[in-house]
């Protein structure tokens, strides 16, 4: 079992990151300390996280449980944190994931992310999510070659050992490439992925250029009781599941990792959480995964528009 937890793949840092990380989003107080050490036990060593999830101290607490008591060392987690869209201005960057080291209770995060390209305004008293009286967000726009260039300092600071962004475009990526002295290339670039949007064009830039995918919602963000299509639900993904005697959730983790994509499913049940990361002893066959994208890539449902920020230049999610 402990091999297979432990597969990696490799940044274009030199750093290791284990392809099945952990999901952390709307996992808050106590439970987000239970989920870490039941994580760990079950032999998560990456565990993606932001400021605005809120969890990070508790997060901070789990971890340094288990290596107090000899569970794990520091350097053999991999553990990433986000930039706010209200932090992107290029003086906020540094205090942002200085703030998020102390909630942590670590000196260097793995990955530093940018969480989205499109800004909200610092109002300088904290708050992630700033609104007019009538609620509406806050837009803001930054310069992201100057954000970048902060970004790199961090690096340089020791104070992350990689950095990357999420839910930028393929356009969006392409022009952080392009600054002429990048000093530190985006290691990873983390967006919606699953079989019902494959995002083919993107996973192709991105392998030429050296960055790491990792798929957010891998599962297709199953809500049992929502409207939402259900991925692991599809007639397809179990007739294969079936074939593999594996489950669903299996499958369509395996879907992204066959196609070299890494992935961070959440959940908080420990039978999930075994089964999520138990996905290294069988290979879907390239017809099944094009059977796969192929039926379902058609649907190109996205589960996360980020509607707030339509009206943002930055807004562009392909
Ligand atoms: N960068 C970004 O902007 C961004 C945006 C969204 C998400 N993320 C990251 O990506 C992570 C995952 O995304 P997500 O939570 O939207 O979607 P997801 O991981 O695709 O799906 C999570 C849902 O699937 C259920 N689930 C997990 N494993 C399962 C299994 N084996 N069988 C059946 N159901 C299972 C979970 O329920 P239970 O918990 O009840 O098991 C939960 O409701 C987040 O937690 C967060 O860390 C990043």
């Amino acid at each position: 079992m402990a091999s297979q937890q432990q597969k990696v793949v490799r940044l274009n840092t030199g750093a290791s990151m284990p392809i099945v990380g952990l999901g952390t989003f709307q996992v808050k107080g106590e439970n987000a300390c239970k989920l870490i050490e039941a994580a760990i036990d079950a032999g998560y060593r990456h565990i993606d996280t932001a400021q605005t999830y809120e969890n990070e101290k508790k997060i901070g607490e789990a971890i340094q449980k288990k290596i107090d008591k000899g569970v794990v060392k520091r350097e053999d987690l991999f553990i990433s944190t986000k930039l706010p869209a209200a932090c992107l201005g290029k003086d906020a960057v540094k205090p942002c994931l200085l703030k998020s080291l102390k909630e942590l209770n670590l000196k260097y995060v793995d990955l530093y992310l940018i969480h989205m390209p499109f800004g909200l305004k610092n109002k300088g008293d904290g708050t992630l999510f700033p609104t007019t009286m009538d609620g509406k967000l806050l837009l803001q726009i930054y310069d992201i070659t100057e954000t970048w260039k902060a970004m790199e300092q961090l690096v340089d600071q020791g104070l992350t050992k990689a950095i990357g962004v999420c839910n930028f475009s393929r356009y969006q990526v392409s022009s952080l490439l392009m600054i002429p002295d990048i000093k530190h290339k985006p290691a990873v670039l983390q967006v919606e992925m699953h079989p019902y949007l494959p995002q083919e064009r993107l996973v192709e830039y991105c392998g030429e250029n050296g960055i790491v995918v990792t798929a957010y919602s891998p599962l297709g963000s199953p809500k049992p009781n929502g409207n939402r299509p259900m991925l692991i639900e599809e007639a397809l993904v179990k007739g294969i599941a079936h074939k593999y005697k594996k489950t669903a959730a299996q499958v369509v983790l395996r879907w992204n990792i066959q196609r070299g994509v890494t992935v961070i499913p959440k959940t908080v049940q420990p039978e999930r959480m075994k089964q999520n990361i138990d996905v290294f002893d069988f290979t879907l066959a390239p017809e099944d995964v094009d059977a796969i994208t192929e039926t379902l890539g058609k649907k190109k449902v996205r589960f996360y528009e980020f509607s707030w920020a339509k009206n943002h230049p930055e807004y562009q999610l392909e």
